[in-house]
C-alpha cells in the first residue's frame, strides 16, 4: 500500500500555486483536517501489517513536515507581501507644503526640558537617558530600597508580570544605576524622562515627567549641592534673587536627605517665584548613600555626590500659568496652540531661555 501518490503531487502543486492567504488556509484544513489527506493516510497505519507499518509510518512524517514546512513558507510569504502593501498604502508625503493655519508648536513640557538642559549643559552635566521599562532591580534594589521597604509602596508601581521583576519606572533615579554601572566616575548628569505612577488628579498623572541630577565625584560636599540648585532655580525661573529653603526629608537613595522649597507670592491673581512669604516644594535631593555607590561598584572612600530628582511637570506649570496638569496630556490643539512654543525657537541661555 502507498500513499495516494497522484493526491500528495497534486497537493504540493496546489500550495505552489495558491494566491492567497486564505487558499493556503483551506488548502492546509483539506490536508491536516478532520477530512484531510493527512488524516486519512494516518488512519490507514492500524490495519497494515507488522513489517510495513514503521515504513509506512516514516514515509508518512516525512511528508507531513514536508506539507508544513511549504505551508509555513508560503504563509510567511504572504504575510510580508501584506504588511510591505500596507506600508505603500499608508506612505505619508512629507514634502507636502505645510498649512499656514495649523503649524506646529512645541509642548511646554518639551520646551521646559530644553530649557533645563540648556542650563545644566552649561554648567557641566550631560543628558542621559534610560528606558521607561525599567528591572526592579535598577528601580529600587539598587537604589538601597529593598524588598518591603515601605518606600516602595508610596510608589504606586505598575508592576509588569506577576513576579513582580519588570515595571515601569516610578522615578528617573535608575538612570544613576544604569550610568554608574557602564560608566567610570566621575558622573556628571541629568536625565530628562517619562516616569509612571498608579495615580491620578489635578495634580497627579498616571504618566508625568522627571529631571534627575547626579553629580559624582572627589570632594562634592552638600555645599555643591545648594550652589547648583540656587544657580538653576534662578536661571530657570530668569530671576535674579531666588528665596529657597531646604528641609530635611528622607529618600533610601540618600543620606542626608533634603526636600527644596521656593517662596512665592500671589500678585493680582498671578504667581510670582523666588519672593513672598509662601513655600513650595519643587524637588527632592541629597548625598547619595554609600550603599548605592557600593552596589554600583564605585569606590566610596573615594567618590562621592549629590543626586536630586525634579517633577518637570510641576515647573512648566508653575512658570507658564498652567493651572491643571492633565491639560498637558489631553493633546487639545487650541490648548497647545496657545500654550505651545515656536518650533524654531530653541532655547539657549545666552538669547534668553523663553522669550
Ligand atoms: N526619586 C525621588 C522621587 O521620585 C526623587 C529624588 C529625591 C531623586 C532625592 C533624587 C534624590 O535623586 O536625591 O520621589
Amino acid at each position: 500500500m502507498s500513499i495516494e501518490n497522484l493526491k500528495e503531487k497534486e497537493f504540493l502543486i496546489k500550495i505552489n500555486e495558491a494566491k492567497t492567504l486564505a487558499e493556503i488556509e483551506s488548502l492546509k484544513s483539506e490536508i491536516f483536517g478532520k477530512n484531510g489527506l493527512m488524516t486519512h493516510e494516518f488512519k490507514k497505519l492500524g490495519s497494515l501489517p507488522e513489517e510495513k507499518r514503521k515504513d509506512f509510518a516514516k514515509k508518512l512524517n516525512e511528508l507531513k513536515s514536508n506539507f508544513i514546512n511549504l505551508i509555513d513558507d508560503k504563509i510567511f510569504e504572504f504575510e510580508n507581501k501584506e504588511i510591505e502593501n500596507k506600508l505603500k498604502q499608508e506612505k505619508v508625503d512629507i514634502t507636502l507644503p505645510i498649512r499656514p493655519h495649523q503649524r506646529g508648536k512645541i509642548h511646554p513640557v518639551s520646551q521646559v526640558i530644553d530649557e533645563i538642559s540648556s542650563i545644566f549643559s552649561e554648567i557641566g552635566f550631560s543628558v542621559a537617558e534610560g528606558p521607561d521599562v525599567e528591572t526592579e532591580y535598577n528601580n529600587f534594589t539598587a537604589l538601597n530600597t529593598p524588598d518591603h521597604h515601605p518606600a516602595r509602596d508610596m510608589h504606586d508601581t505598575f508592576y509588569l508580570d506577576k513576579n513582580k521583576r519588570l515595571l515601569l519606572r516610578t522615578h528617573t533615579s535608575p538612570v544613576q544605576i544604569r550610568t554608574m554601572m557602564s560608566q567610570k566616575p566621575p558622573f556628571k548628569i541629568i536625565v530628562p524622562g517619562r516616569t509612571y505612577r498608579c495615580d491620578s488628579d489635578q495634580t497627579h498623572a498616571p504618566m508625568f515627567h522627571q529631571l534627575e541630577g547626579l553629580h559624582i565625584d572627589k570632594n562634592i560636599t552638600m555645599g555643591h549641592l545648594k550652589g547648583c540648585l540656587n544657580h538653576f532655580i534662578k536661571e530657570f525661573f530668569e530671576i535674579k534673587n531666588v528665596k529657597m529653603r531646604f528641609r530635611p526629608s528622607h529618600f533610601p537613595f540618600t543620606e542626608p536627605s533634603a526636600e527644596v522649597d521656593i517662596g512665592y507670592k500671589i500678585e493680582n491673581g498671578r504667581i510670582v517665584v523666588g519672593e513672598g512669604d509662601k513655600w513650595l516644594e519643587i524637588l527632592g535631593c541629597g548625598m547619595v548613600h554609600p550603599n548605592v555607590l557600593k552596589n554600583v561598584k564605585v569606590n566610596n572612600k573615594k567618590y562621592k555626590g549629590f543626586a536630586f530628582g525634579i517633577g518637570i511637570d510641576r515647573l512648566a506649570m508653575l512658570k507658564y500659568g498652567i493651572n491643571d496638569l492633565r491639560a498637558f496630556f489631553e493633546t487639545d490643539y487650541r490648548w497647545l496652540s496657545h500654550f505651545g512654543f515656536d518650533p524654531l525657537d530653541v532655547p539657549t541661555n545666552y538669547r534668553g531661555l523663553s522669550k
